[in-house]
């Protein structure tokens, strides 16, 4: 499918987003391990999620009717750039999940691979939770995935008395189970996905298992734990969780994604719209976004409303603005907005002079090497972007028009369109369909508060 972008709408309005994605993840494979009922609201219809669902369903036989409808076998291939999405789940109308558990030492050995899709995160939380389970899971992936670093996830794992091959660094990986020991880790790159998996195997183990971060990634793990009653606490950079701990079923609804909210905030910044975004989460490790946007000239007012099962929730207001400012976001910085560097750098694209996204390698090894696809989608545009070793360097100015390709990746395929939003003549976008991976029904609601797209093929 095509994106026909045409610049002059004003988005804006009230909006909501769908459900966190990096919650969702963890929410369900909690639930799936649960002893007693969960009930879950809220999941987002996004791909990797059906992905998630889909690999538990093998793990789960008991929960299999209730885990099926969300997570069939992918079913669509981008094979130019070798990601494959499962288009149906795309169109399930559920947003509800029922599921009963019986402990994580129900999980029974798959009767097949389990496919993980496009989602990494898919496949490094699995890696812990079936990392105490007697028996072979092998873990598969798309191309895209099948490139991705997973030696960072199986060395801790192995560490703690897990059996982990991988494909020379890369899926697929086979985790033999085994009882496990907590250990002390501190890893390389900071990563939300490896201290996640390291925790769901600590959850397993005998004895302590801590993880300490240089710098603070996303904590949806570790705020599930506590809200599930296991005996985890932060100390300084580490987080500590006493093992082994079962815990029960739970219900909880599941805040909006504030990633994919930011999106939206740059389509409405660009185009001079005033936006409110309700039921989002406010988690203030996923909020450094919108510092970097404060510094940018964009102030969005935050309001907590409530909270999910340790996750504050509520409502995202982008203020007035004035001239849009070029921004420096630097190596330390830069872990705390991973996800958002797509939409950062193409606002920037539009700022009164150059920015720099600062030690930026991580993006290269995403769904796509975000920092090459990005600069290459601004210079189609007429922009000016280029990488500096793992530096992005975006010039500003603003876009002409042109063609973009977002590579099989969602953020590559939002970004440039909230981008072209901006553009002083039109702009076509290939191969957006990737956009449900985290954001489904995207360009349906850029449409309805405003924006002038058209998808097509
Ligand atoms: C995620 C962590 C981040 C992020 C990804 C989701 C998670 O990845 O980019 O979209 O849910 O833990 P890394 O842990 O590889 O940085």
């Amino acid at each position: 499918m095509r994106a026909r972008v045409t610049p002059g709408g004003t988005v804006g309005g009230e909006a909501r987003v769908p459900g966190d994605k990096s919650i969702a993840h963890r929410w369900l494979l909690m639930a799936a391990t649960a002893e007693g009922r969960s009930h879950i609201d809220g999941l987002p219809r996004s791909l990797d999620i059906a992905s998630t669902a889909a690999c538990l369903s093998q793990l789960v036989p008991p929960a299999r009717p209730a885990l099926d409808a969300w997570g069939s076998s992918p079913s669509v291939t981008d094979e130019r750039h070798g990601s494959t999405w499962n288009r149906d789940a795309a169109t399930l109308d559920l947003e509800t999940l029922d599921l009963r558990g019986e402990g994580r030492r129900s999980l029974l050995r798959p009767e097949r691979g389990l496919d993980c899709g496009n989602s990494g995160t898919t496949m490094r939380l699995l890696a812990g939770l079936v990392s105490s389970s007697p028996f072979d899971t092998v873990l598969e992936g798309d191309p895209s995935l099948s490139t991705r670093p997973m030696e960072r996830v199986a060395a801790p794992l192995r560490a703690m008395g897990a059996d982990v091959t991988t494909s020379e660094g890369h899926p697929p990986l086979t985790v033999r189970g085994s009882a496990l020991r907590g250990i002390r880790f501190e890893p390389e790159v900071p990563s939300a996905q490896v201290k996640g998996a390291v925790l769901m195997a600590g959850l397993a183990a005998e004895g302590p298992t801590t993880v300490t971060e240089p710098v603070a990634t996303r904590d949806h793990t570790e705020r599930l734990f506590r809200a599930l009653g296991a005996p985890i606490r932060a100390r300084g950079s580490d987080v500590v969780l006493e093992g082994p701990f079962q815990h029960k079923g739970f219900r909880g609804a599941i805040p909006g994604d504030p990633s994919s909210a930011a999106f939206l905030l740059g389509a409405a910044a660009l185009t001079g719209g005033n936006l409110t975004i309700s039921g989002v989460g406010l988690n203030p490790t996923r909020l450094r976004v919108l510092d970097v946007l404060g510094r940018m000239g964009l102030e969005v007012e935050v309001e907590v409303e409530g909270e999910e099962l340790g996750e504050p929730v509520g409502t995202m207001r982008l203020g007035p603005r004035g001239t849009l400012r070029p921004v420096h976001v630097d190596r330390n910085e830069l872990p705390l907005v991973i996800d958002e560097v797509p939409v950062l750098a193409v606002i920037a694209a539009h700022a009164d002079g150059p920015s720099r996204f600062e030690g930026a390698g991580e993006l290269r090894v995403k769904e796509s090497d975000r920092l090459s696809v990005l600069a290459a989608g601004i210079r189609a545009m007429g922009g000016e972007a280029a990488e500096e070793g793992d530096d992005l360097v975006v010039g500003g100015g603003g876009l002409g028009g042109g063609t973009a390709e977002p590579a099989g990746d969602h953020r590559m395929a939002m970004a440039l369109t909230v981008t072209a939003l901006a553009a002083r003549a039109p702009v076509e976008i290939d191969a957006v369909e990737s956009a449900s991976v985290s954001f489904p029904g995207f360009f349906e609601l850029l449409r309805s508060l405003g924006a002038d797209v058209e998808v097509s093929g």
